[in-house]
């Protein structure tokens, strides 16, 4: 399949001149030997096994440009990113237009019927628009929003329409890399008849990811990075097998940092050791994915990145 992509970059007119051009802007950012063996390293691997990168809703909302570009640049050296989406902060905002509380146990969402009418109309607003901002920068893109996660209520009388995935159909996206478009996910489940249920973007992400193992799962938000609770500086790398317990033992690393730590590692776990996490923002992303030092929080079960 990668000779296909190949060939599909290379009959389209002047891509070739195009993908030279995104080249020569990437050796900008690093070293031509960095660059050509990060290149080399994403396209080792079948178009499906890349990466997935989840976008927060925020991002959406506030750097739409910035990401479509960012994606821009993968698709012209021929990579194809799975990108699943989340809309938090849009929908707390139709939440609080419609008067309607939001309301959480444990950090999930409790999800009424009013509640799942108002995220499947923001879930689908903000999937098109970030599939028109690419087409807009002429890359082919298909929103995704359904079909892909199957789920059962995570428990009816507590969360209401929350779903638990049991399961992840990859046909959809295979479809649309196969036919050079960018697969836009949304983190909404079905239950095998058919009722739709919300999920947590995060928790839709890892599935993802433990179906597809792919080279690098990408979390993309403004921050850029997980933040040192104490310094407040950005964390560069976190080896897991060295690092874990420690992190564990530190007061600052509490509620959603310390949750994320630990399902990244147990996530990671489950997945080929040359599998790693990237925590980034969507400006710096290419600068994460090809150069040495990265820009972000990189997080991996050990030191050695390839096999
Ligand atoms: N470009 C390499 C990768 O994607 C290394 C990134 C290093 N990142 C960091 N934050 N230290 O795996």
């Amino acid at each position: 399949s990668n000779n296909l992509q190949q060939n599909r970059l290379y009959t389209r007119d002047s891509s070739k001149n195009e993908k030279e051009t995104i080249i020569r802007l990437l050796y900008s950012i690093g070293s031509r030997k960095e660059v050509e063996q990060y290149l080399r390293h994403f396209a080792s691997v079948e178009s499906q096994k890349f990466a997935v990168i989840k976008v927060g809703g925020a991002v959406l909302s506030d750097e739409l440009d910035t990401l479509a570009s960012s994606l821009t640049f993968l698709n012209r050296v021929g990579l194809y990113p799975i990108v699943l989406h989340g809309a938090g902060p849009q929908m707390n905002q139709l939440l609080e237009n419609a008067g309607v509380e939001p309301n959480y146990i444990d950090g999930i969402r409790v999800t009424d019927a009013k509640t799942l009418e108002i995220a499947r109309g923001v879930f689908l607003q903000e999937n098109l628009k970030l599939v028109e901002a690419l087409e807009r920068l002429d890359i082919p893109a298909r929103p995704i929003t359904c079909g892909v996660f199957v789920a059962d209520y995570l428990d009816k009388e507590k969360y209401g329409y929350v779903g638990k995935i049991t399961g992840v159909q990859k046909k959809a996206i295979e479809a649309s890399i196969n036919s050079g478009a960018l697969p836009i996910l949304t983190s909404l489940a079905e239950t095998p008849s058919g009722q739709i249920l919300n999920v947590n973007a995060d928790v839709a992400a890892g599935e993802l990811a433990r179906v597809l193992e792919p080279l690098k799962i990408i979390y993309l938000s403004e921050k850029g990075g997980l933040l040192h609770g104490e310094t407040g500086k950005k964390i560069d790398v976190i080896n897991l097998d060295e690092e874990y317990e420690n992190y564990m033992k530190q007061p600052w690393v509490k509620y959603g940092t310390r949750l994320k730590i630990r399902e990244i590692k147990e996530l990671l776990d489950r997945l080929p050791r040359t599998s790693s996490v990237a925590i980034t923002s969507a400006g710096q992303l290419h600068k994460e994915l090809f150069t040495d030092c990265g820009a972000g929080t990189l997080i991996r079960r050990g030191y050695r990145l390839f096999k």
